[in-house]
Protein backbone atom coordinates (compact mmCIF):
# COMPACT_ATOMS: atom_id res chain seq x y z
CA UNK A 1 0.00 0.00 0.00
CA UNK A 2 0.63 3.31 -0.58
CA UNK A 3 2.16 5.50 2.03
CA UNK A 4 1.21 8.97 0.70
CA UNK A 5 -1.20 9.17 -2.24
CA UNK A 6 -2.07 12.87 -4.08
CA UNK A 7 -4.76 12.37 -6.14
CA UNK A 8 -6.22 14.48 -9.02
CA UNK A 9 -4.87 17.96 -7.16
CA UNK A 10 -6.55 21.03 -9.08
CA UNK A 11 -5.49 24.44 -7.72
CA UNK A 12 -6.57 27.96 -9.63
CA UNK A 13 -4.64 31.01 -8.29
CA UNK A 14 -6.39 34.28 -8.51
CA UNK A 15 -4.66 37.85 -9.23
CA UNK A 16 -7.41 40.32 -9.10
CA UNK A 17 -9.07 39.37 -12.44
CA UNK A 18 -6.27 36.90 -13.44
CA UNK A 19 -6.46 33.73 -12.63
CA UNK A 20 -3.77 30.35 -13.35
CA UNK A 21 -4.08 27.11 -12.97
CA UNK A 22 -1.15 25.82 -11.19
CA UNK A 23 -1.95 22.09 -10.82
CA UNK A 24 -4.59 20.22 -13.29
CA UNK A 25 -4.97 16.69 -12.14
CA UNK A 26 -1.77 16.28 -10.13
CA UNK A 27 -1.83 12.44 -8.95
CA UNK A 28 1.16 10.17 -7.71
CA UNK A 29 1.84 7.83 -5.18
CA UNK A 30 4.50 7.85 -2.93
CA UNK A 31 5.90 4.16 -1.39
CA UNK A 32 7.00 3.42 1.98
CA UNK A 33 10.99 3.62 1.77
CA UNK A 34 11.66 5.29 -1.71
CA UNK A 35 13.12 8.46 -1.83
CA UNK A 36 11.18 10.35 -4.80
CA UNK A 37 12.49 13.06 -6.49
CA UNK A 38 10.14 15.73 -7.79
CA UNK A 39 11.68 17.08 -10.60
CA UNK A 40 9.89 19.77 -13.04
CA UNK A 41 10.81 23.20 -14.86
CA UNK A 42 9.72 26.65 -12.43
CA UNK A 43 6.29 26.53 -12.29
CA UNK A 44 5.36 23.37 -12.80
CA UNK A 45 3.75 23.43 -9.56
CA UNK A 46 6.05 21.08 -7.33
CA UNK A 47 5.96 23.52 -4.14
CA UNK A 48 2.16 23.98 -4.99
CA UNK A 49 1.80 20.24 -4.37
CA UNK A 50 4.26 20.61 -1.28
CA UNK A 51 1.98 23.21 0.42
CA UNK A 52 -0.99 21.11 -0.66
CA UNK A 53 0.45 18.13 0.81
CA UNK A 54 1.52 19.93 3.92
CA UNK A 55 -2.01 21.51 4.56
CA UNK A 56 -0.28 24.93 4.24
CA UNK A 57 -2.54 25.95 1.17
CA UNK A 58 -6.15 24.05 0.11
CA UNK A 59 -6.48 22.61 -3.24
CA UNK A 60 -9.48 23.57 -5.27
CA UNK A 61 -10.51 19.92 -5.40
CA UNK A 62 -8.46 16.43 -5.09
CA UNK A 63 -6.88 14.90 -2.13
CA UNK A 64 -3.35 13.93 -0.22
CA UNK A 65 -3.43 10.88 2.32
CA UNK A 66 -0.53 10.23 4.20
CA UNK A 67 -0.50 6.88 5.67
CA UNK A 68 -4.06 7.04 5.00
CA UNK A 69 -5.08 10.04 6.95
CA UNK A 70 -6.18 13.17 4.93
CA UNK A 71 -3.42 15.98 4.92
CA UNK A 72 -6.06 18.56 6.39
CA UNK A 73 -5.98 16.30 9.64
CA UNK A 74 -2.82 17.52 11.98
CA UNK A 75 -2.29 13.67 13.16
CA UNK A 76 -1.06 13.25 9.45
CA UNK A 77 2.27 15.63 9.87
CA UNK A 78 3.12 14.28 13.42
CA UNK A 79 5.97 12.23 11.39
CA UNK A 80 6.89 14.68 8.63
CA UNK A 81 9.81 16.56 8.90
CA UNK A 82 9.31 19.25 6.37
CA UNK A 83 12.01 22.03 4.47
CA UNK A 84 10.13 24.63 2.75
CA UNK A 85 11.31 26.23 -0.58
CA UNK A 86 12.09 29.66 0.95
CA UNK A 87 12.17 29.67 4.51
CA UNK A 88 11.04 32.36 6.87
CA UNK A 89 12.43 31.70 9.94
CA UNK A 90 12.05 33.85 13.47
CA UNK A 91 15.60 35.37 12.75
CA UNK A 92 15.86 36.75 16.17
CA UNK A 93 16.05 32.92 17.27
CA UNK A 94 19.37 31.43 17.53
CA UNK A 95 19.61 27.92 15.53
CA UNK A 96 19.77 26.47 19.04
CA UNK A 97 16.89 28.24 20.14
CA UNK A 98 15.16 27.15 16.51
CA UNK A 99 15.50 23.63 16.99
CA UNK A 100 14.26 23.79 20.42
CA UNK A 101 11.09 25.62 19.63
CA UNK A 102 10.69 22.97 16.88
CA UNK A 103 11.11 20.47 19.07
CA UNK A 104 8.50 21.73 21.68
CA UNK A 105 5.86 22.26 18.81
CA UNK A 106 6.43 18.16 18.68
CA UNK A 107 6.17 17.92 22.13
CA UNK A 108 9.55 16.65 23.19
CA UNK A 109 10.84 17.03 26.30
CA UNK A 110 13.54 19.40 27.15
CA UNK A 111 16.12 17.37 28.03
CA UNK A 112 15.71 15.20 24.98
CA UNK A 113 15.54 18.17 22.93
CA UNK A 114 18.68 19.65 24.00
CA UNK A 115 20.53 16.91 23.39
CA UNK A 116 18.78 16.03 20.03
CA UNK A 117 19.83 19.61 19.26
CA UNK A 118 23.21 19.44 19.88
CA UNK A 119 23.88 15.95 18.12
CA UNK A 120 22.29 17.69 14.88
CA UNK A 121 23.65 21.07 15.03
CA UNK A 122 27.18 19.40 15.28
CA UNK A 123 26.65 17.25 11.95
CA UNK A 124 24.85 20.16 10.38
CA UNK A 125 28.81 22.13 11.09
CA UNK A 126 26.73 24.56 13.10
CA UNK A 127 27.86 23.80 16.31
CA UNK A 128 30.05 27.29 16.45
CA UNK A 129 27.36 29.45 15.16
CA UNK A 130 24.67 27.13 17.77
CA UNK A 131 24.14 30.65 19.57
CA UNK A 132 24.06 33.15 16.92
CA UNK A 133 20.76 34.66 15.68
CA UNK A 134 19.60 32.94 12.52
CA UNK A 135 19.42 36.96 10.75
CA UNK A 136 23.38 36.47 11.07
CA UNK A 137 23.46 33.46 8.95
CA UNK A 138 24.09 33.05 5.18
CA UNK A 139 22.10 31.23 3.03
CA UNK A 140 23.27 27.99 3.52
CA UNK A 141 23.46 28.22 6.90
CA UNK A 142 19.50 28.69 6.71
CA UNK A 143 19.49 25.39 4.86
CA UNK A 144 21.49 23.57 7.11
CA UNK A 145 19.79 24.71 10.33
CA UNK A 146 16.29 24.28 8.50
CA UNK A 147 17.06 20.53 7.82
CA UNK A 148 18.08 19.96 10.80
CA UNK A 149 15.14 21.59 12.73
CA UNK A 150 13.01 18.99 10.25
CA UNK A 151 15.10 15.96 11.88
CA UNK A 152 14.38 16.89 15.22
CA UNK A 153 11.27 14.84 16.13
CA UNK A 154 13.07 11.88 13.95
CA UNK A 155 10.11 11.63 11.45
CA UNK A 156 10.06 8.38 9.22
CA UNK A 157 9.08 11.09 6.05
CA UNK A 158 10.87 13.37 4.76
CA UNK A 159 9.33 16.16 2.40
CA UNK A 160 11.77 18.63 1.29
CA UNK A 161 11.40 21.82 -1.32
CA UNK A 162 14.77 22.01 -3.27
CA UNK A 163 16.73 21.01 0.11
CA UNK A 164 19.79 21.23 -1.94
CA UNK A 165 19.77 25.15 -3.28
CA UNK A 166 22.14 27.44 -1.98
CA UNK A 167 24.14 24.98 -0.78
CA UNK A 168 27.83 24.59 -1.41
CA UNK A 169 29.66 21.30 -2.87
CA UNK A 170 30.40 19.66 0.49
CA UNK A 171 26.53 20.72 1.35
CA UNK A 172 25.26 19.31 -1.13
CA UNK A 173 27.06 15.80 -0.21
CA UNK A 174 26.47 16.37 3.24
CA UNK A 175 23.29 16.64 2.67
CA UNK A 176 22.94 13.59 0.15
CA UNK A 177 24.41 11.52 2.87
CA UNK A 178 22.53 12.49 5.31
CA UNK A 179 19.15 11.30 3.40
CA UNK A 180 20.83 8.36 2.38
CA UNK A 181 21.59 7.47 5.48
CA UNK A 182 18.18 7.98 6.87
CA UNK A 183 16.52 5.70 4.19
CA UNK A 184 18.65 2.82 4.72
CA UNK A 185 17.04 3.27 8.61
CA UNK A 186 13.66 3.20 6.75
CA UNK A 187 12.93 6.80 6.25
CA UNK A 188 11.10 7.70 2.92
CA UNK A 189 12.04 10.69 1.59
CA UNK A 190 9.96 13.43 -1.38
CA UNK A 191 12.22 16.04 -2.29
CA UNK A 192 12.16 18.36 -5.69
CA UNK A 193 15.14 19.57 -7.10
CA UNK A 194 16.26 21.00 -10.10
CA UNK A 195 19.61 19.61 -10.18
CA UNK A 196 19.38 16.49 -12.06
CA UNK A 197 23.16 14.83 -11.13
CA UNK A 198 21.87 15.20 -7.21
CA UNK A 199 18.39 13.58 -8.12
CA UNK A 200 20.57 11.30 -10.27
CA UNK A 201 23.05 10.38 -7.13
CA UNK A 202 20.48 9.58 -4.43
CA UNK A 203 16.77 8.75 -6.24
CA UNK A 204 14.68 5.62 -6.15
CA UNK A 205 12.13 7.26 -8.66
CA UNK A 206 11.74 10.28 -10.26
CA UNK A 207 8.54 11.83 -10.60
CA UNK A 208 8.89 14.34 -13.76
CA UNK A 209 6.24 17.11 -13.27
CA UNK A 210 4.80 19.96 -16.04
CA UNK A 211 1.83 22.11 -16.09
CA UNK A 212 0.52 21.10 -13.21
CA UNK A 213 0.54 17.46 -13.64
CA UNK A 214 2.60 14.32 -13.33
CA UNK A 215 3.59 13.24 -16.91
CA UNK A 216 6.27 10.16 -16.02
CA UNK A 217 7.69 8.44 -13.46
CA UNK A 218 10.86 6.27 -13.93
CA UNK A 219 12.33 4.28 -11.84
CA UNK A 220 16.43 4.44 -11.07
CA UNK A 221 17.08 1.22 -13.10
CA UNK A 222 14.46 2.77 -16.04
CA UNK A 223 16.41 6.08 -16.31
CA UNK A 224 20.25 3.90 -16.50
CA UNK A 225 18.24 2.15 -19.25
CA UNK A 226 16.67 4.98 -21.24
CA UNK A 227 19.56 6.97 -21.31
CA UNK A 228 21.72 4.65 -23.69
CA UNK A 229 21.73 5.70 -26.78
CA UNK A 230 24.30 3.32 -28.00
CA UNK A 231 27.04 0.84 -28.11
CA UNK A 232 30.54 0.73 -28.85
CA UNK A 233 31.92 -2.61 -29.29
CA UNK A 234 35.63 -3.10 -28.83
CA UNK A 235 37.56 -5.50 -31.16
CA UNK A 236 41.06 -7.11 -30.80
CA UNK A 237 41.94 -5.59 -34.90
CA UNK A 238 40.33 -3.48 -37.17
CA UNK A 239 38.28 -4.58 -39.58
CA UNK A 240 38.59 -2.23 -43.00
CA UNK A 241 34.74 -2.81 -44.07
CA UNK A 242 33.14 -2.02 -41.15
CA UNK A 243 33.68 1.58 -39.90
CA UNK A 244 36.69 1.18 -37.10
CA UNK A 245 37.97 4.09 -34.68
CA UNK A 246 41.45 3.16 -33.33
CA UNK A 247 41.19 3.49 -29.12
CA UNK A 248 44.73 2.21 -28.26
CA UNK A 249 47.03 -0.37 -29.25
CA UNK A 250 44.87 -3.65 -30.88
CA UNK A 251 41.90 -2.21 -29.46
CA UNK A 252 39.50 -0.89 -32.17
CA UNK A 253 35.92 0.55 -31.41
CA UNK A 254 32.62 0.03 -33.67
CA UNK A 255 29.60 2.04 -33.07
CA UNK A 256 25.74 0.76 -32.94
CA UNK A 257 22.64 2.59 -32.41
CA UNK A 258 20.58 1.38 -29.40
CA UNK A 259 18.73 -1.38 -31.90
CA UNK A 260 21.39 -2.02 -34.13
CA UNK A 261 23.67 -3.83 -31.59
CA UNK A 262 22.79 -7.57 -32.95
CA UNK A 263 23.28 -6.84 -36.69
CA UNK A 264 26.54 -5.19 -35.97
CA UNK A 265 27.21 -8.08 -33.99
CA UNK A 266 26.28 -10.55 -36.60
CA UNK A 267 28.58 -8.63 -38.92
CA UNK A 268 31.74 -9.05 -36.82
CA UNK A 269 30.94 -12.47 -36.03
CA UNK A 270 32.06 -13.67 -40.15
CA UNK A 271 35.52 -11.60 -39.15
CA UNK A 272 36.91 -13.97 -36.69
CA UNK A 273 37.71 -11.49 -34.40
CA UNK A 274 37.54 -11.33 -30.15
CA UNK A 275 35.15 -8.85 -29.16
CA UNK A 276 36.76 -6.98 -26.00
CA UNK A 277 34.18 -5.50 -24.78
CA UNK A 278 30.63 -3.75 -25.45
CA UNK A 279 29.91 -0.22 -23.63
CA UNK A 280 27.02 1.68 -23.33
CA UNK A 281 26.54 5.03 -25.09
CA UNK A 282 25.04 7.56 -22.53
CA UNK A 283 22.81 10.58 -22.94
CA UNK A 284 22.16 12.73 -19.69
CA UNK A 285 18.99 12.46 -17.90
CA UNK A 286 19.32 16.50 -18.68
CA UNK A 287 18.65 15.85 -22.49
CA UNK A 288 16.01 13.17 -21.39
CA UNK A 289 13.97 15.75 -19.35
CA UNK A 290 14.23 18.29 -21.56
CA UNK A 291 12.84 15.94 -24.50
CA UNK A 292 9.71 14.60 -21.90
CA UNK A 293 9.27 18.38 -21.20
CA UNK A 294 8.98 19.40 -25.13
N1 LIG B 1 0.27 32.45 -4.14
C1 LIG B 1 0.26 32.45 -5.47
N2 LIG B 1 -0.47 33.35 -6.15
C2 LIG B 1 -0.49 33.35 -7.50
N3 LIG B 1 0.16 32.45 -8.28
C3 LIG B 1 0.90 31.55 -7.65
C4 LIG B 1 1.00 31.48 -6.22
N4 LIG B 1 1.81 30.44 -5.88
C5 LIG B 1 2.20 29.88 -7.06
N5 LIG B 1 1.66 30.54 -8.11
C6 LIG B 1 1.84 30.21 -9.53
O1 LIG B 1 1.60 28.83 -9.69
C7 LIG B 1 2.54 28.25 -10.59
C8 LIG B 1 3.23 27.08 -9.92
O2 LIG B 1 4.08 27.59 -8.92
P1 LIG B 1 5.00 26.65 -8.01
O3 LIG B 1 5.64 27.54 -7.01
O4 LIG B 1 4.19 25.53 -7.53
O5 LIG B 1 6.05 26.13 -9.09
P2 LIG B 1 7.37 25.25 -8.88
O6 LIG B 1 7.23 24.03 -9.72
O7 LIG B 1 7.63 25.06 -7.44
O8 LIG B 1 8.48 26.18 -9.54
P3 LIG B 1 10.01 26.44 -9.12
O9 LIG B 1 10.79 25.34 -9.74
O10 LIG B 1 10.32 27.77 -9.76
O11 LIG B 1 10.11 26.48 -7.63
C9 LIG B 1 3.49 29.39 -11.00
O12 LIG B 1 3.08 29.87 -12.26
C10 LIG B 1 3.29 30.44 -9.94
O13 LIG B 1 3.47 31.72 -10.45
MG1 LIG C 1 9.11 25.65 -6.18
Amino acid sequence: MALIRVNSLEKTFRLKTKRFKALNGMSFEIEQGEILGFLGPNGAGKSTTIKIMMDLIRADSGSVEIAGVDSRNPEAKKNIGFMPENPQYFDTLTGFDLLIFTASVFGIDKKQASKKAWQLLEEFGLKEAAKRPIRKYSKGMIQRVGFAAALIHEPQILILDEPMSGLDPIGRILFKNKMKELNEKGVTIFFSSHIIPDIEDICSRVLIVNKGKAIKSLTREEIKFMTTTGFNVIIDRCIDELNCAKISGNLYSIESKKDELIAVLKRIESYNVKIVDIEPVKKDLEEVFVELIK
